[in-house]
């Protein structure tokens, strides 16, 4: 196809405003797919996606539009990821395309997350077509919609287009616009050739496919390709692209999208944002922006039967065949046994992991407090990453530590700016700026990562009964009073429950989980101290009473059903605890110890 009739695009929108429904009816009205073959939201393709009603990887989409001026086009569309933790991911294939779709919800309004996109499609140079969707609905409101995306974004919305993506109005239109508003890409084809690498993923007939965008040159069957950043070299087997099922093409040139095999055995071995080019006479420089996506969140995974310890390693392994983002290493706890440290590009990728293998692989898990990495600088001034609170070292050999901080970007409706400026304040955050548009503000915090993985979003959301939308970005690092804190079951450190907190909050924090365990331990038959401390100092206690004999003697009483019942309970219950020393700790103490509410 000539460069004058290709568009591509990708569709920015918040969770829920209609990005799936919209991209449905793009590929429907075109008859990209016959009717029958059309399922409900093609472009999510795993169950786990479509349950939380998010999308993850990246997935694209060739459609055959004849406009209304009678000529035919090829529009590629891009699905990028719609969370946060794939900045890096959503920046690539923002960069694979020229323009946007900005689809918001015109009974609801722009979001965080939309801004966050949004700003990134901005730095992409695209141009950006604002589409208000659900106008079926009575509470629509396309002027002040419009108005706020004018506001708050600063784009010209005067000619959004308004679209019901659930009843078909408006969808012409959209087609139109990505056609007459949007530029056609540049390239040459007689230029060395010069593919980005958008995305990649293992498929287990053809191997790891590679989702391309060609900048310039051509890349065909055959073609002998070198990776520019990772040195690999392959050969093509096959060469296509989405329309959407994967349909095999001679040839894809510039300005083209579409998906390659060559024999690659992990997707390990494919970077996003790498270059492709020809091993013979290729280009001499790389593509600008390749930057690896490196984990920033931690945790420990262990299986709560730990018998499954293999299985769980099997479930891991395959995982990370298809999700280069995702690391892990072995690792050994005194209270959890053996298990994996692993790293994730953010908290929701670190659900979605964890979701995945007790789901998929029927692996129930203990999952660790997530922690960040710190920088660890010595007295003798070497510095060393540290990934799991339990391995820091001597605090005697330690100059000082550094925590990643992030830049935040809150809204949230007037009536509950005070408890979001609360919430962040009590997390050590500095504000830096605080806008309003409409009846919303916009606030902007500087916060520690550390106070924000474990348990802000969920906070977030309460005190703002969900209306609240956020998003970050990390910054920097900066130094900070950290300790590590050791929490002591009947006087015996519990590895898994050592946390990083900062020296002022220490005790408050201290005195938070010592409760919360209390709670969460069932009473033995002998007194448990419960103890929180730094270094050797005890900073907090609480004290579990013993269990009194006859409290045990009216369980059993009654009659034979519910002492049947009983027994399962405890059965159950046993399965999920841990044994630790002479304590059974349960497994949510793990997690739930840390919560602060
Ligand atoms: P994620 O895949 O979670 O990012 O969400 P999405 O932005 O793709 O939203 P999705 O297309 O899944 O739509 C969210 C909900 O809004 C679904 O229940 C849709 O049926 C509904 N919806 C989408 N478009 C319209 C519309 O034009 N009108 C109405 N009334 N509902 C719509």
């Amino acid at each position: 196809t000539d460069l004058a009739h290709i568009r591509n695009f990708s569709i920015v929108a918040h969770i829920d405003h209609g990005k799936s429904t919209l991209a449905d009816r793009l590929i429907q009205s075109t008859n990209t797919v016959a009717e029958r073959d059309m399922k409900e939201q093609l472009l999510d393709a795993m169950d786990i996606e479509r349950e939380r009603g998010i999308t993850i990887k990246a997935n694209t989409v060739r459609i055959d539009y004849i406009a209304r001026n009678g000529e035919a086009y090829v529009l590629n569309l891009i699905d990028t990821p719609g969370h946060v933790d794939f900045a890096y991911e959503v920046s690539r294939s923002m960069r694979a395309v020229e323009g946007s779709l900005l689809v918001v919800d015109s009974t609801q309004g722009v979001e965080a997350q939309t801004l966050a996109n949004v700003y990134q499609a901005i730095d992409a140079d695209h141009e950006i077509v604002p589409v208000l969707n659900k106008i079926d609905l009575p509470a629509a409101d396309c002027d002040r919609v419009a108005e706020q995306i004018e506001d708050v974004i600063g784009i010209d919305a005067s000619e959004a287009v308004q679209v019901s993506a659930k009843t078909g109005i408006g969808i012409e239109d959209t087609l139109e616009a990505i056609v007459h508003r949007l530029p056609a890409p540049q390239g040459d084809r007689d230029q060395p050739l010069k593919a980005m690498l958008v995305d990649s993923w293992y498929d287990p007939y053809l191997g790891v496919v590679v989702l391309v965008r060609i900048m310039d040159g051509v890349l065909k069957k055959g073609d002998q390709i070198k990776m520019m950043q990772t040195g690999a070299k392959y050969g093509v087997d096959r060469i296509g692209v989405f329309r959407p099922a994967m349909t095999k093409v001679d040839e894809l040139g510039p300005g083209e999208i579409g998906f390659i095999t060559a024999s690659i055995k992990q997707v390990r071995d494919t970077k996003v944002g790498d270059t492709i080019t020809h091993e013979k006479k290729g280009a001499e420089k790389p593509l600008p922006g390749f930057a690896p996506s490196q984990p920033v969140v931690f945790c420990g995974l262990f299986p709560v039967d730990s018998a499954e310890f293999e299985d769980l390693r099997d479930a891991i392994e395959k995982l990370a065949l298809n999700d280069a983002s995702f690391s892990y290493e072995m690792e050994t706890s005194a209270a959890l046994g053996f298990g994996f440290r692993c790293g994730f590009l953010g908290l929701l990728h670190l659900e979605v992991i964890r979701d995945r293998i007790e789901r998929e692989y029927d692996i129930e898990l203990i999952t660790t407090a997530p922690s960040v990495i710190y920088h660890v600088y010595m007295k003798d001034g070497a510095m060393t990453e540290l990934h799991n609170p339990a391995d820091m070292p001597d605090p005697s050999t330690v100059d000082h530590l550094e925590e990643p901080r992030i830049k935040a970007t809150i809204l949230v409706p007037d009536e509950f700016l005070g408890d979001v400026l609360k919430l962040c304040q009590d997390r050590r955050g500095i504000q830096l700026d605080l806008t309003y548009a409409g009846s919303r503000a916009m606030v902007v915090y500087d916060l520690p990562l550390n106070e924000v993985v474990f348990d802000f979003y969920d906070r977030l959301k309460s005190v703002t009964k969900g209306y609240a939308s956020f998003d970050y970005q990390i910054t920097d690092y900066r130094e900070d009073n950290l300790v590590k804190m050791q929490v002591l079951v009947n006087d015996e450190p519990v590895d898994a429950l050592s946390t990083m907190v900062h020296r002022d909050r220490a005790e408050m924090r201290g005195r938070a989980m010592c409760e919360k365990l209390k709670e969460l331990i069932p009473r033995h038959m002998f007194k448990i101290p419960i103890q929180a401390a730094i270094g050797g100092k005890v900073i907090a206690r609480e004290t579990l009473s013993a269990l009194r004999k006859d409290v045990t003697a009216k369980c059993y009483g009654g009659d034979a059903t519910r002492k049947k019942k009983l027994l399962e309970k405890q059965k159950a219950g046993k399965k999920k605890m841990r044994q630790f020393g002479k304590v059974d700790i349960p497994q949510e103490a793990f997690i739930s110890a840390l919560k602060m509410d």
